[in-house]
């Protein structure tokens, strides 16, 4: 006899009434499995930040040194280079080339150029006229006019200074010569300094045109 009361369900299907089977966790793909946390060896951890270290010094130390440079001209500027000696003065001429009595002579005046990031050796920052009327006195004169600055003349036959912008003349000296000159003063003359019995050091300077008083530019 058969029994009816047997469940016809397969075998691997639970029946209705069993109770809930735990399900088996599948395994993950290895790829995704957890690995234990690294920790970093502290070789590895010095080495980078000797690196690092390298790194900024080897940056940092050609930027500093182009900056010196850069910033250098303005480090290094000073009164009376080149040329000049502390005072300001500038060596122009000799005796040797100055005769006694000879006609007033136009020399330039050669010294370091200097702006805000650049300084220029040994180039013309003016023009003079330099004269000796003794042995031992040397006049200066700025080639200036001090009408509107444009700059004078000798006139060798007359024995004036002649402006040619508006007919401004002046005596060797540098007195103003002719009554109807626009210029409100005369030639501007310089201070000088004589060195070594036979050197003539010139203060350079120029003046405010256009005015009867003699003011130095800054
Ligand atoms: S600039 Fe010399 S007279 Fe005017």
């Amino acid at each position: 006899m058969t029994d009816d009361s047997k469940s016809t369900y397969p075998l691997d299907m639970p029946e209705p009434n069993d109770p809930p089977q735990p399900v088996a966790a599948s395994p993950l793909p290895v790829s995704e499995t957890p690995q234990p946390a690294m920790v970093e060896p502290r070789r590895n951890f010095l080495s980078k930040s000797l690196a690092v270290v390298i790194g900024g010094i080897v940056t940092l130390v050609p930027f500093a040194a182009g900056l010196a440079v850069f910033t250098d001209p303005l480090r290094t500027r000073k009164k009376g280079s080149g040329n000049g000696d502390d005072d300001g003065f500038i060596k122009v001429a000799t005796f040797d080339e100055l005769p006694v009595g000879d006609p007033p002579q136009r020399f330039q005046v050669i010294d370091d150029r200097v702006d805000a990031w650049n300084m220029f050796p040994k180039e013309p920052v003016g023009t003079v006229y330099l004269s000796r009327s003794t042995e031992d006195e040397v006049l200066a004169l700025c080639v200036t006019c001090p009408h509107v600055g444009c700059p004078v003349d000798y006139d060798t036959a007359r024995h004036v200074f002649q402006c040619p912008c508006h007919n401004s003349s002046f005596k060797p000296t540098g007195e103003i010569d002719n009554q109807d000159s626009p210029a409100a003063r005369g030639m501007d003359a310089l201070e000088i300094k004589i060195k070594n019995k036979n050197e003539v050091w010139v203060k350079y300077q120029e003046f405010r045109p256009g005015t009867a008083e003699k003011i130095a530019e800054a």
